[in-house]
């Protein structure tokens, strides 16, 4: 197995533009020479700065969300190019809480992957399933679903640059982390799916992240599951021990 491990931050609302700057420094000397790619994704505002303290080290700087328009009356929001410009690699696609408090649906985030991927960004297509529906019986079926509709008119040669984040929604800043087995499942299922749309090739290349409560604690159990290729990481992005995540070999 060939796919190499990416461990992003997802900042979420957190750390001004000069707190940005700050920290991207500090990490820096904490993952050099790590194994896995890098990422801090991080809000709009801080991309630049980020961008300009991480040149010349192994940390790549991702957006958390992008519209799907190239340009015009959109108050707010961010652009394509914009990111493209800024110095932006990953952007973070569908997250849970842009779902639950911004109104984006499957279709919504469909759109914004084919335009990600027109403009050479790499999205991080975020899924997850509720407490409820785990309980129900339905996570594979509501991630299937997810998945499924967030890929239709992506190319093989697009999704095996794409990232899949499977965040189960209950384990998300809860610091109730799902088992690696819980994780593992989900994400075999995820992969067995690209199989079934792509192929071999594909399902072999692209990249699955678990997210929800990653920690230094529990993140060795969970990345050396066979389906998981490394983390999205919330709260411990946010800290030094960010850099214990991503050695976590
Ligand atoms: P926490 O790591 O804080 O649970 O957040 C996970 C997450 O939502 C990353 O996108």
């Amino acid at each position: 197995m060939s796919r190499k491990m990416i461990i992003a931050g997802n900042w979420k609302m957190n750390k001004t533009p000069s707190e940005a700057r700050a920290f991207v420094e500090e990490l820096k000397p904490l993952v050099a020479g790590a194994d896995a790619e890098v990422v801090c994704c991080v809000p709009a505002i801080d991309i630049i700065p980020a961008v300009e303290a991480a040149r010349g080290s192994n940390i790549v700087i991702g957006a958390e969300n992008m519209y799907f328009e190239e340009k015009g009356a959109f108050t707010g929001e961010i652009s394509p190019d914009m990111l493209v410009d800024a110095g932006v690699t990953y952007v973070i696609l569908g997250h849970s809480e842009r779902r639950e408090y911004f109104a984006e649906t499957n279709e919504t985030v469909n759109k914004k992957v084919l335009k990600a991927f027109e403009h050479g960004l790499k999205p991080i297509i975020c899924c997850g399933e509720t407490l409820t529906q785990r309980e129900q019986g339905i996570t594979i079926d509501w991630i299937r679903q997810q998945i499924k509709i967030a890929f239709l008119g992506v190319t093989a040669e697009q999704a095996k640059a794409a990232v899949i984040a499977y965040e189960p929604i209950w384990a998300i800043g809860t610091g109730k982390v799902a088992t690696a087995e819980q994780a593992q499942e989900v994400c075999g299922a995820i992969r067995s799916l690209i199989r079934e749309i792509y192929g071999d090739d594909t399902a072999e290349a692209i990249r699955i992240q678990y997210g929800g409560s990653v920690a230094p604690k529990n993140a060795g159990e969970i990345f050396s599951q066979p389906d998981i290729d490394g983390g999205l990481v919330g709260g411990a992005s946010l800290k030094p021990e960010f850099g214990q995540v991503v050695n976590w070999k």
